[in-house]
């Protein structure tokens, strides 16, 4: 039987940073799967579709080919059969993503893909619906969040360290307007699981978020 942890959470919370580390101390499988929805969301973006065409999106679902491997230990996004890790980290792309997530055949698709990579191996999984829908079985389940404040604040030392010139009010409100969409949305809303345990990442290191999930891991 393989072994799943589950971290659900809001943009800029951590997620993909704790998870990362956390696959590598105990040498995991790391599964992003906003980078699934992102990738999707590039093709759409590409194909001219927007964010509000749903029967579009719908129709396109066919058309899409989203598969994950492995290259030392990094995950790569192949979109029919093309490499875009290096397209899909944009804020256009990540704006796309959270408005075609809400597709029922887009989600359709993606979850079918992560449950049958946590079927074959020990993951560490992120998302929004990872603990509520894609794995309701998981070990472990962490709601990673922080206050609007300081995920902005990451975002925007994370793209000025890339030199990309931003504005952290306008970044504070993209987020928590993609907080809104991803919680409020019909289909596997972003929401604390039941029998998840609440992190609160705000004054942590990203060590001391690490350490607290890998003591909940029996
Ligand atoms: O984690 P991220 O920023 O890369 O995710 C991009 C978008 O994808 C996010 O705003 C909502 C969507 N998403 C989702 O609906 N379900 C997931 N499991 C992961 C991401």
């Amino acid at each position: 039987m393989s072994y799943a942890i589950a971290i659900d959470g809001p943009a800029g919370a951590g997620k993909s940073t704790i998870a990362k580390l956390i696959a590598k101390k105990k040498n995991y499988i790391y599964v992003d799967t906003g980078a699934m929805y992102r990738a999707m969301a590039l093709y759409f973006l590409e194909e001219g579709i927007k964010a509000d065409e749903a029967e579009k999106i719908s129709a396109a679902c066919p058309d899409v080919d989203v598969t994950i491997r492995y290259e030392n230990g990094e995950q790569i996004v192949l979109l029919n059969g093309r490499n875009v890790n290096g397209l899909i980290r944009t804020e256009a792309v990540g704006d796309m993503a959270s408005a075609s997530s809400v597709n029922k055949d887009v989600r359709e698709k993606l979850v079918e893909l992560q449950r049958a990579l946590a079927a074959k191996e020990n993951v560490v999984m992120d998302g929004r619906d990872i603990g509520t829908c894609v794995l309701p079985d998981a070990d472990v389940k962490i709601y990673l969040t922080a206050s609007s404040k300081v995920r902005a604040q990451r975002r925007y030392d994370e793209l000025t360290a890339k030199g990309e010139s931003c504005d952290f009010d306008k970044i504070e409100k993209d987020i928590i307007e993609r907080d809104e969409r991803d919680m409020n949305r019909e289909i596997s809303p972003l929401r604390q699981a039941s029998d998840a345990t609440l992190v609160d990442s705000s004054d942590m290191t990203i060590e001391e978020v690490a350490d607290a999930i890998i003591a909940l891991c029996k």
